[in-house]
């Protein structure tokens, strides 16, 4: 039988690092480009309160937020029971995943899925999120992410796609 594939990520467009003003956040190209792979469905985490459009003011935020392990509020959700492998996408916020990915992650049970993490960063890579992934997504088997470097996704895109293609076969799970 096919496997659904779900594809959720946070993203944040704006003013970044090493990008300037953007229209798309690195880690949305990054997901695009998964769930053409993979025939995914796309699910945005965005939290209730937007971001600072200012990359200075948004990482004084996310550092607080960090600091006392927050919660954000998230706009919808997604039936990720509904779903057999998700990809759950990030950027790497503080060595971290930004803390409203937590807030998704904790409103559902996790048993028995297939949780494969990618996340754009600028020279973090995937930090030590893949195991806080792991401890999160409690009853999940957890396959081998991937780390692309943002503003790559950003402006070289065949490069972030083929790293993406190559990727996927490995894990064999590209159509
Ligand atoms: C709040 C914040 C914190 C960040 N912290 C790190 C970091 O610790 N290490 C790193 O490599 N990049 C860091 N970055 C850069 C982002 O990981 C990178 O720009 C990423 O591609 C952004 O993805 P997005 O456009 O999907 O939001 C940070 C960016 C922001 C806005």
């Amino acid at each position: 039988m096919e496997q659904k594939v779900l594809v959720a990520f946070f993203s944040r467009a704006d003013e970044n690092y090493n990008v300037g003003y953007i229209e798309k956040g690195n880690t949305h190209i990054v997901a695009e480009m998964i769930a053409e792979q993979t025939k995914g469905e796309l699910f945005h985490i965005k939290t209730v309160t937007p971001y600072a459009k200012d990359y200075k003011s948004c990482i004084e935020t996310a550092k607080k937020e960090k600091e006392t392990n927050a919660r954000p509020p998230i706009k919808g959700d997604i039936a990720v029971e509904d779903y057999d492998l998700i990809f759950i996408g990030y950027p790497n916020w503080w060595g971290d995943m930004p803390m409203a990915v937590y807030t998704f992650l904790e409103k559902h049970n996790w048993q028995g899925k297939t949780v494969i993490p990618f996340c754009t960063h600028e020279g973090s890579g995937l930090a030590g999120t893949e195991k806080k992934l792991g401890v999160a997504c409690k009853g999940a088997t957890l396959l081998k992410g991937i780390a692309i470097q943002g503003s790559i996704a950003q402006n070289s895109k065949d490069q972030a796609s083929q790293s993406v293609v190559s990727w996927l076969k490995r894990l064999k799970l590209n159509h």
